[in-house]
C-alpha cells in the first residue's frame, strides 16, 4: 500500500494539494480552539468529522490500514497514533498532539500540532517550542539541490543540541495522490545523504520529539505509540512542496 516511488508534482498539482492542505490547516485551527480542560478527545474527533464534511473533503486516516478515526490524538507520553476516546478527557497541564489528514480532489494533505491544555509545566512549554522550531529548521532545509538527509540532520542537530531526543521508529513521507509515498523522511541522520531534493517533491515532514529517551513502544491496541520511559513527547507536521522559489508550506494558513 505504501508507494515507494517519489512522484514529482506539477505546479498545478501543487496548487491542488494546497487546497487539500488548507482544509487540514483550517480544521486543525478549529480543533485547537476546542482544546481545554474537560474536552474529551472524542469531542475533537466529532468536530474534525463535521469540519471536514463542511469543506467537502474526506478524512485521510479513517480506514487507512484499519485505523478507525479521523484524528490521531496523542496526549503527554503518547508519541503518535493515539486514538480518540470518550473517556479520554483532557486536563489542565496536559499536552496533546493532534494529527489530521484530508483528501480533496484526489490529493492528500497532512499536518499536526501539539498544544498545551491550559497552563502547563515549563518543561512542556519548552518541549513544544523546540519541536515546533525543529520543524521550521527542517522546512528551511527543504530546498532544491540539497539532499534528503539535510532535512533529517536539521531536526536532529537542533533538537539534540537542546537536550531533547528524536524518535526514530516513525518518519515523515512523500505525499500526493497517496497519503504515504516515497521518500521516507527520517528526523535523524548525517547531512548530504540520500536523494537530491527537486522542485515538485512534496514531503510531509513530522518531527516527533521526546523530553527523555528516544525509545518508544506500541501499546496492545496496535496503534498508540508511547515513550518507553513515560516522558512527554511532542509532534508537529507540515506538508511542504519543494519549488524553484524555495519551500512552500502547503499546510500553513
Ligand atoms: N501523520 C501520520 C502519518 O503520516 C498519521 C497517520 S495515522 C494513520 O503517518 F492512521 F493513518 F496511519
Ligand atoms: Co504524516
Amino acid at each position: 500500500m505504501r508507494r515507494e516511488e517519489v512522484i514529482l508534482k506539477s505546479p498545478e498539482e501543487i496548487e491542488a494539494m494546497r487546497r487539500s492542505c488548507l482544509v487540514v490547516a483550517e480544521v486543525l485551527r478549529v480543533l485547537k480552539e476546542n482544546v481545554f480542560p474537560g474536552s474529551s478527545t472524542m469531542d475533537l474527533e466529532r468536530i474534525a468529522e463535521e469540519e471536514t464534511k463542511k469543506r467537502k473533503a474526506r478524512p485521510a486516516f479513517k480506514g487507512y490500514r484499519g485505523y478507525p478515526y479521523c484524528l490521531c490524538t496523542s496526549v503527554n507520553s503518547e508519541v503518535v497514533h493515539g486514538m480518540p476516546g470518550e473517556k479520554k478527557v483532557l486536563k489542565e497541564g496536559d499536552i496533546i498532539s493532534i494529527d489530521f489528514g484530508a483528501l480533496l480532489n484526489g490529493f492528500y494533505g497532512d499536518a499536526a500540532v501539539t498544544v498545551p491544555v491550559g497552563a502547563v509545566s515549563e518543561d512542556a512549554v519548552r518541549l513544544i517550542e523546540v519541536t515546533a522550531a525543529s520543524l521550521e529548521e527542517a522546512i528551511n532545509a527543504a530546498k532544491e539541490n540539497k539532499h534528503l538527509s539535510d532535512i533529517s540532520y536539521a531536526v536532529q542537530s537542533y533538537v539534540e543540541g537542546r537536550g531533547l531526543s528524536v524518535v526514530r521508529e516513525f518518519v515523515g513521507h512523500g505525499i500526493g495522490r497517496e497519503l504515504h509515498e516515497g521518500p521516507q523522511v527520517p528526523n535523524f541522520g548525517l547531512p548530504g545523504r540520500g536523494i537530491k531534493l527537486k522542485a515538485g517533491m512534496v514531503l510531509a515532514i513530522e518531527p516527533m520529539i521526546n523530553i527523555g529517551g528516544s525509545a518508544v513502544k506500541v501499546l496492545d491496541d496496535g496503534w498508540t505509540a508511547v515513550t518507553a520511559d513515560g516522558g512527554l513527547s511532542a509532534h508537529f507536521e507540515h506538508t511542504v512542496a519543494i519549488t524553484h522559489n524555495g519551500p512552500y508550506v502547503l499546510s500553513r494558513i
